[in-house]
């Protein structure tokens, strides 16, 4: 199937104030210069605040990254989790059509939706609450026919049992998710013929389906201010940045969200203030990207030494716009670059404002260190 940009695009994009943290705080999980590597999670996170990813959010999330646009349009066009459309402001539906679901009717679902939706996937129902999409096997093939509804499973399913699904959620209830025939997980249907001594009958649901109860989030999208924004690996005071008091811990959003969100989960998420409310502009809000708090800002100069400063064109990757940027940062001289610790490096590469990343990828220390000594590089030698 080709996947491409929806025709009509939002004019911009910014996180929320506390999504802007939760990213923050993702971003910090990888090494300097691997923050590529939070590229699905935050543009999971756009996708669950817009509905769907538009191309504004992804050029933001790239901004965040140090990406080319085109290595983050490459990820949101290619894994299917991404709704390159708008999708139905209650829930958009997965109908898993692969062969179990296919051959236990699969297409009568299919049917359903083309009748209560839209005649055609992607497109809006009439009154925009729903969506719909055959998807391949979402790994519950035990229990097909099957569809993933927001965030979870609906699983042995028949045409009425989807309509009656559909109706529910345009009433405004989330129905049990987990199998729909009465199942309690994948055992046969006819009842389970062996471990029967492990079977305890005041358990009802399994344990996804009593996850999905317990959490309720299921056509929910997050929005930033459920989240537990305090992340394990932060700094002592759990989060970096302004946006440190906006977290609001009450229900989860993601997998691991969830995680610590259920009974027995760790602690450190549970227990925090209730947030002050951000209420910085929103341009303000837009303008602190996760830049100010990644890695330590090296020492700066004011202005060159003797007024004099290195021609930096001599580093590969740096050219006349580079040279001045790093100017403006305080950056006039080899020596300097080439002092960089790691972390240090983590900031200027978050802080290049349009050229994110280049310090790691072009390896400004190495090429630094040998022009400070007075040696030149084979690029500087060619220049
Ligand atoms: S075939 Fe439908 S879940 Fe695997």
């Amino acid at each position: 199937m080709l996947r491409r940009l929806h025709p009509e695009q939002p004019e911009g994009f910014a996180f929320t104030p506390a999504n802007q943290a939760w990213a923050r705080e993702q971003i910090t999980k990888y090494p300097p210069g691997r923050q590529a590597s939070a590229i699905i999670p935050l543009l999971w996170r756009a996708q669950e605040q817009e509905g769907w990813l538009t191309r504004p959010a992804i050029e933001q999330v790239a901004d965040m990254l140090g990406m080319p646009y085109i290595r983050a349009l490459e990820v949101a066009t290619f894994y299917f989790m991404f709704q390159l459309q708008p999708v139905g402001s209650v829930a958009h539906v997965q109908i898993c059509g692969t062969t179990s679901c296919m051959i236990c009717g699969a297409e009568d679902l299919i049917a359903v939706c083309r009748e209560k939706i839209a005649d055609k996937a992607h497109a809006l129902s009439a009154d925009g609450k729903f969506s719909w999409e055959e998807v391949e096997c979402l790994g519950a093939c035990a229990n097909a026919p099957m569809a993933q509804i927001g965030k979870d499973y609906y699983e042995d399913l028949t045409a009425d049992k989807l309509r009656a699904l559909l109706d529910a959620l345009a009433r405004g209830e989330v129905p049990q998710a987990g199998p729909q025939n009465g199942r309690f997980a994948a055992e046969p249907a006819s009842g389970i013929t062996s471990l029967t001594e492990f079977v305890n009958a005041s358990i009802k649901l399994n344990a996804s389906a009593q996850l999905a109860a317990d959490i309720g989030d299921t056509v929910k999208r997050i929005d930033g201010t459920e989240v537990p924004l305090r992340a394990p690996w932060g700094d002592a005071s759990g989060m970096r940045g302004a946006a440190n008091a906006s977290a609001a811990p009450t229900r989860a959003g993601d997998a691991s969200d969830k995680r610590s969100e259920v009974p027995g989960a760790a602690p450190n998420v549970k227990a925090k203030a209730k947030p002050e409310p951000d209420v910085r502009p929103k341009e303000d809000v837009a303008a602190a990207t996760p830049a100010e708090s990644l890695g330590t800002k090296p020492a700066t100069l004011a202005a060159p030494r003797d007024d004099k400063a290195d021609d930096l064109k001599k580093i590969k990757g740096i050219g006349p716009k580079l040279e001045q940027l790093c100017h403006q940062l305080g950056f006039y001289h080899f020596d300097q670059i080439a002092a960089w610790t790691p972390d240090e490096v983590a900031w200027v590469d978050a802080n290049l404002e349009g050229f994110k990343g280049r310090v790691t990828r072009d390896d400004w220390i190495a090429q630094a260190k040998i022009l400070a000594s007075g040696g030149e590089t084979d690029f500087s030698g060619r220049a």
